[in-house]
């Protein structure tokens, strides 16, 4: 059986290669945010687990295209030249935006080709290094007593930042919104934290654990349902169902898509590269350092990606209508 899988996979790289892929272009991840957050170091890190995969014959560059929540990025991949050079690294905002955005210059489930999961994320509530509070408690306690009067940092309207800050104030009830400030990605608002101009903002551990280890920002809890209890660093910090807030439970997860149309044996053959991608050590070893956990199940393959997004939406649809009034 496994001399047939290899045999297969051969046409299908031959195929591929007969239609001139990957060929001396560059293969370019467009990443929705700015340079320097998350979803911009999951692409930049994955780009050479898959130029390793492939054996050296593609070369991946990252090219970010930020604005509007992500969704100007996903836009421009939706529109570019199915060819297999133009990719998007996207995150749980690929389900979000269209439970989220009224209307979207693309449709989610017709204009991608899905070409697989690669990790899932937890996010940490954290604060600028000012604030009057070290355990989560006080952080409440404190948001509380200046309802109104504080803001939180997000990356735009769909991104994980703020998906987390809206889903976390509605269960806090907070009286008054605290005031959502967006930025063109995760990593300008970190900027802006950790000088103090902006007070809150909910992120990927990708991004805040070498922050709060350097203790340039205040950490206070974790979005999982579980502890990070295998993370040196992360383990100290509460759920924030242990919180009291009962079942909240958000994890971000990464995929990566392809415009519809683009050719089968150029998408078998990019699927392929990304499964062994996520196989890579050096990449799981980069990835686990920051708390990420990269997937190497069924989830890797289209269609199940495919419907795990649709899934997504539909989960996500009610819960943030319910806590719409947050929303910007
Ligand atoms: C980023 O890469 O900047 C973040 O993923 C933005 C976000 O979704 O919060």
């Amino acid at each position: 059986m496994k001399k047939l899988v290899v045999l297969a996979l051969a046409a299908t790289a031959a195929l591929a290669h007969a239609q001139g892929f990957p060929g001396s272009k560059p293969v370019t991840f467009v990443v929705p945010f700015a340079a320097g957050g998350p979803t911009d170091r999951v692409a930049r890190d994955l780009g050479e687990a898959m130029r390793k995969a492939m054996g050296g014959q593609a070369n991946f560059v990252v090219e970010n295209v930020n604005g509007a929540g992500g969704t100007i990025g996903v836009a421009r991949v939706a529109k570019a030249s199915p060819d297999g050079h133009t990719l998007l690294v996207h995150h749980i905002g690929m389900a979000a935006a269209p439970a989220l955005y009224r209307k979207l210059s693309y449709k989610v489930q017709d204009d991608f080709e899905f070409l697989g999961m690669i990790n899932e994320v937890p996010m940490t509530l954290i604060g600028k290094p000012q604030l009057p509070a070290n355990t989560y408690r006080d952080f409440e306690n404190y948001i509380r007593a200046n309802a109104g009067k504080l803001n939180i940092a997000h990356a735009g309207l769909g991104s994980a930042s703020h998906l987390c800050g809206l889903l976390w104030q509605s269960r806090l009830g907070a009286a008054d919104a605290m005031v959502t400030i967006p930025f063109g990605g995760t990593a300008p608002a970190m900027n802006a934290l950790v000088g103090g101009q902006v007070d809150v903002m909910c992120d990927q551990t990708t991004n805040t654990t070498g922050q709060i280890e350097a203790g340039r920002v205040k950490a206070f809890a974790v979005t999982t349902a579980k502890p990070l209890s295998n993370h040196k660093l992360l383990k100290d910090y509460p759920t924030l169902q242990e919180m009291g807030m009962r079942g909240f439970d958000l994890t971000i997860w990464h995929g990566m898509y392809a415009p519809k149309g683009t050719p089968a044996p150029v998408l078998a053959q990019l699927n392929e590269a990304l499964k062994k991608a996520l196989k890579d050590p050096e990449f799981i070893k980069k990835q686990e350092g920051l708390g990420a956990i990269v997937v190497t199940d069924k989830r890797v393959e289209p269609a199940n990606h495919k419907a795990f997004v649709a899934a997504e939406t539909a989960k996500l649809k009610p819960v943030i209508e319910a806590a719409g009034k947050f929303a910007d």
